[in-house]
């Protein structure tokens, strides 16, 4: 996954509504940075404001409430949000001289990480508030209103799942026919370069029959295809329905028997919690989609452990080993960090070597970014950000020379598609391939929401033509 480019603009929340709302409905317009787990989260708090009242809007000038759901992972991601609230101080400004009020919200892993200092920093701010209190919003958009600033990042005792409202029938129709499901929050990992564990607390699971229902109801309203996410997804674990102690496997084989849902996945596994039944359902599931995202970030081990990742390189090639003897047609996707502290040219060639015998069918790789508050940051020897640039340019050239191979590898065969959306060209329709490229089709090919069998003609920079096979 790439945790900086998936962006959304705004929500919907209108869908469900009265039809006869005043015409002075409160309007809010949601920006959302970093990952699909924020993503989620934007929907379900677009949900709890929809239920209080406001209505989505893509125009931020008209807006009443401006919540930006942020990113804390890479100083740049962070940096993105003082940019942004610059530009949105001088909006709330403009509307202040028409008599109209802007409150402006941070919620997010900055929101988490920074706490008041954000307000400090940007004073237009009215309300700061951290990933585990979103189904407080309301409650604290009141106070916001009787003229109080608000600072909300406890880590709140209550599921925050439990308390926020469901999503409307028509809402989750609006959103098309793949979701996202948060099953798992939260990291005990503690890699040494990395904040999630301190934004986003210890993991927690949600409870299994929870889970079930979501996944029904978004079923129910025509979604085939259901990526379960978690910063560490696998390692889910719950009590199932049976009494009995389920893990993520035995989870996606109960997923697996909803009627409608068609396709499953799981984002972001750990190597070290890949279990035996999780590794089955790769064998066992047709829905289970033949794709997985497995971050390895180094391929030596020297690194791997001041990153305190807790496995060696050999490992990791050992459990692919393993899933490929699972589910021999799976194509793997995974995260790398160039110029971690002490990285040496030979580290940086092990990681090299690993990704040549591994051949991703996808990845992303970033430059090392210390964070505040990680051990990471405390580290001996940086690497200097001519060295990091260097690394990362030879690393990217090889991992987009294997995206292509393996777009190039389906070229003239036949594979499944699902129907998502219009596409950008008159005439066309984009689906999504098992590997998650966009596959673009005649506009006659198949209705939205259904799989069909495409032969691939071509491949575009990311994307795959393809005709009805
Ligand atoms: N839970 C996931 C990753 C979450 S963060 C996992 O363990 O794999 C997503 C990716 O961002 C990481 O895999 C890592 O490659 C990258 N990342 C995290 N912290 C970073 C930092 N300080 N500098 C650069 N990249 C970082
Ligand atoms: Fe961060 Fe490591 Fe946890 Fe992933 S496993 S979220 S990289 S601490
Ligand atoms: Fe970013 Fe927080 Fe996700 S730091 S990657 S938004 S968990």
């Amino acid at each position: 996954m790439d945790l900086n480019t998936i962006k959304s603009d705004g929500i919907g929340g209108a869908a469900g509504e009265p039809a006869m709302l005043p015409t002075t409905a409160k309007k809010v317009f949601i920006k959302t940075y970093g990952c699909q787990m924020n993503v989620y989260d934007s929907q379900r708090m677009g949900d709890a404001l929809a239920a209080d009242g406001y209505t989505a809007t893509d125009a931020i000038g008209e807006a009443d409430l401006v919540l930006l759901n942020t990113c804390h992972i890479r100083e740049k991601a962070a940096e993105k949000v003082y940019s942004e609230l610059g530009r949105i101080r001088d909006m709330k400004a403009e509307r202040a001289s028409t008599g109209r009020e802007m409150v402006i919200g941070v919620a997010g892993c900055v929101a988490q990480a920074e706490g008041a200092e954000i307000i400090r920093r940007s004073p237009a701010v009215d309300l700061v508030i951290g990933p585990q209190t979103y189904h407080r919003l309301p409650s604290v958009l009141a106070r916001v209103r009787g003229g109080e600033k608000i600072v909300e990042t406890d880590y709140a005792i209550e599921d925050k799942f439990d308390h926020l409202p469901r999503p409307e029938r028509a809402e989750i129709i609006k959103r098309g026919v793949t979701a996202f499901l948060t099953v798992q929050e939260g990291c005990d990992k503690f890699c040494t370069f990395c904040v999630v564990p301190y934004t986003r607390g210890s993991e927690v699971s949600r409870p299994a029959a929870r889970i079930v229902a979501e996944a029904e109801r978004l079923a129910e309203a025509g979604v085939r295809e259901v990526t379960l996410l978690g910063q560490n997804v696998n390692a889910w674990h719950g009590q199932g329905p049976d009494g009995k102690e389920w893990g993520l496997g035995r989870l996606l084989s109960r997923l697996a028997e909803i009627p409608g849902l068609a396709r499953l996945r799981y984002t972001t596994s750990h190597p070290r919690d890949m279990d035996d039944e999780l590794i089955a359902a790769h064998r066992d599931l047709a829905a289970l989609m033949p794709y997985l995202h497995l971050p390895v970030q180094s391929g030596s081990d020297r690194i791997l452990k001041a990153m305190n990742r807790r496995h060696t390189a050999k490992d990791y090639l050992a459990l692919l080993d393993r899933i490929r003897a699972a589910r021999p047609d799976i194509a793997l996707s995974g995260d790398f960090i160039v110029g971690f502290p002490g990285e040496t040219e030979a580290d940086f060639e092990a990681t090299m070597d690993l990704v040549r015998q591994v051949n991703y069918a996808s990845a992303f790789s970033f430059k090392y970014s210390p964070r505040p508050g990680t051990p990471g940051a405390e580290m001996a020897d940086h690497v200097s950000e001519a060295v990091k640039d260097e690394r990362l340019q030879r690393l990217q050239a090889l991992l987009l020379k294997q995206q292509q191979d393996f777009g190039s590898s389906l070229v003239g065969g036949v594979i499944d598609t699902l129907i998502e959306k219009p596409g950008r060209q008159a005439g066309q329709k984009v689906g999504r391939s098992p590997w998650l490229q966009p596959v673009i089709v005649d506009e006659k090919a198949g209705e939205i929401g259904d799989i069909i069998k495409v032969r691939i003609t071509k491949t575009g920079y990311n994307s795959l033509f393809a005709e009805l096979a």
